[in-house]
């Protein structure tokens, strides 16, 4: 049975944030000790650095390996390298072009044997000097919605490629506050957000074929970069 499409907020800056997501990973893996994510596969994508690399940290110590896809390429094999040759791999993957994207899902699966958990994580905020929408740098609209949204369609895509035909995986992407609340964050990446928002709702609740197939989850987080000292808080949400 397909489990609805679920998301959190998580309240708090970038190292808050990073934080709360340990936090959140945690809470949701209370039996950590009991290893639960045991043999599971993950692709994370923008696992070099901030939440993706801490929730990397939390899959691996609850059992996990993971394919850390990212740009960064020197972060990207530190936190390979803490990690542990066993439970973690860096791949070089630029999630703006959908052949990178393919890669990582394949080499998640000819390294492990499976695919367990995509998390479409990457992102980038873009121009954040705040310009009359008369303004709008068009070509910044078209790197924030290529990574931030574009690339998270190929995510769940490529997600849905390995794990339909097993009827089982979890797909979890990084939506924002931004996506669903006004005046917080300028228009190409709160579009680029929102965007996240319709994909899930679209392939999981609608028609799509990710809810057709059944036995998948496909969850959105809303980290919000409010800074306003309220962190590790999280609060689940549809
Ligand atoms: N930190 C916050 O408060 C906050 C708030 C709202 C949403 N978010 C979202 O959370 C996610 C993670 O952000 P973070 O705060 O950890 O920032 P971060 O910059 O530490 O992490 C983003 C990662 O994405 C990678 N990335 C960027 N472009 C890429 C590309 N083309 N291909 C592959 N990887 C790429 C970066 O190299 C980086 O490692 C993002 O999607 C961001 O929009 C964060």
């Amino acid at each position: 049975m397909f489990r609805a499409a679920r998301s959190v907020l998580l309240l708090g800056g970038k190292n808050q944030a990073e934080q709360a997501m340990s936090a959140a990973v945690s809470r949701f893996s209370a039996a950590a000790a009991s290893q639960r994510l045991a043999g599971k596969v993950a692709v994370i994508a923008g696992g070099a650095s901030g939440i993706g690399k801490a929730t990397a940290a939390e899959f691996v110590r609850n059992g996990a390996r993971v394919v850390l896809a990212d740009v960064q390429d020197d972060l990207g094999h530190a936190a390979a390298a803490e990690l542990g040759a066993d439970a973690a791999v860096y791949t070089r993957c630029d999630v703006t072009d959908e052949a990178q994207v393919a890669a990582a899902v394949d080499l998640a699966v000819a390294r492990h044997g499976r695919l367990d958990v995509v998390f479409n994580n990457a992102g980038i905020s873009g121009n954040v000097m705040p310009v009359p929408v008369g303004a709008l740098d068009m070509d910044d609209f078209d790197r924030v919605t290529a990574v931030n949204a574009r690339a998270v369609v190929a995510g769940v895509k490529h997600a849905a490629r390995v794990m339909v035909p097993r009827r089982a995986g979890s797909i979890i992407c990084t939506a924002s506050t931004a996506g669903v609340v006004g005046g917080v964050a300028l228009a190409p990446y709160s579009v680029s957000k929102a965007a996240v928002v319709g994909l899930v709702r679209a392939v999981g609740r609608g028609a799509g074929a990710v809810r057709r197939a059944g036995q998948r989850r496909l969850a959105q987080l809303h980290p919000d970069a409010a800074g306003d000292g309220r962190h590790g808080r999280v609060v689940p949400r549809d």
